[in-house]
């Protein structure tokens, strides 16, 4: 792990909290609640289009690191100046588009070198199959795509990746342990799989090599967050 990156963020917290809400009235709601435990928090375009890098003082006033979840996908010029940014709120991670290509991979790794934050790819989304691909003009399978991105990622000096429970093994095979990876479509037997088709149970995907895991509605939805997240802890542990 980069050492910036292990300094800053609770060393302990393998859960990333999917803070998939409307406002900060609920998540509030739901952190007050998770008070304590070891855990990342995850702000994606929906909360972050509405309440901004104001939101993000406040995770950090609770001392939570964030995953600030933009995937990037832009010119080269323009992501680098968007990372710089994101680097002065002083987040622990954010994502980019490796479908963006090599140069602009290079310039965001490049804005982000020296410092804390840590950069992901998103290689093929998880709501694409081949013939989302086929329609885009990519001849090649899904499966063989993740590979190639997450090779573009480690090859432009990013430092992990987004990548669903089925894509685990293949690229630690690729990339032992070069690459830092983050999991979501994560569902503990006891919960509903709502639309996450290819799941693995938090054990399952901290085992296959998974560093980081990234949970949302079996926590944010149970009628006891804070039991939920311990059970989940407990079966990683
Ligand atoms: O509620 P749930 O556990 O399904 O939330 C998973 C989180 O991970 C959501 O924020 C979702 O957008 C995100 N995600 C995902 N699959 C991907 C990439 C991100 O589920 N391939």
């Amino acid at each position: 792990m980069e050492d910036g990156v292990e300094i800053r963020m609770n060393t302990k917290a393998k859960i990333i909290v999917a803070l998939d809400f409307d406002s900060t009235t609920e998540a509030e709601s739901l952190l007050t609640s998770l008070e304590g435990m070891p855990i990342l928090c995850k702000v994606g375009l929906q909360l972050y289009t509405r309440e901004g890098a104001a939101f993000i003082k406040k995770l950090q006033q609770r001392n939570l690191g964030v995953f600030l979840d933009l995937k990037l996908h832009d010119i080269p010029n323009t992501v680098r100046h968007a990372i710089k940014v994101i680097r002065d709120l002083e987040v622990d991670m954010t994502t980019v588009h490796t479908s963006g290509g090599p140069e602009m991979l290079e310039a965001a790794a490049a804005e982000a070198k020296g410092s804390n934050l840590l950069i992901l790819g998103v290689t093929v989304l998880t709501s694409s199959n081949d013939a989302t691909l086929h329609a885009t003009g990519v001849p090649d399978t899904a499966a063989s795509q993740v590979l190639r991105l997450a090779a573009l990622a480690a090859n432009a000096g990013i430092g992990g990746v987004v990548a669903s429970p089925q894509e685990i093994t293949k690229i630690r095979e690729h990339h032992a342990s070069h690459l830092k990876i983050v999991t979501p479509g994560v569902r503990p037997t006891w919960a509903e799989a709502n639309d996450q088709k290819r799941i693995m149970t938090p054990r399952e995907a901290v085992k296959a090599g998974a560093d980081w895991l990234v949970i949302g509605r079996p926590i944010t939805a149970a009628a006891d967050p804070r039991e939920a997240l311990q059970k989940i802890l407990a079966e990683i542990s």
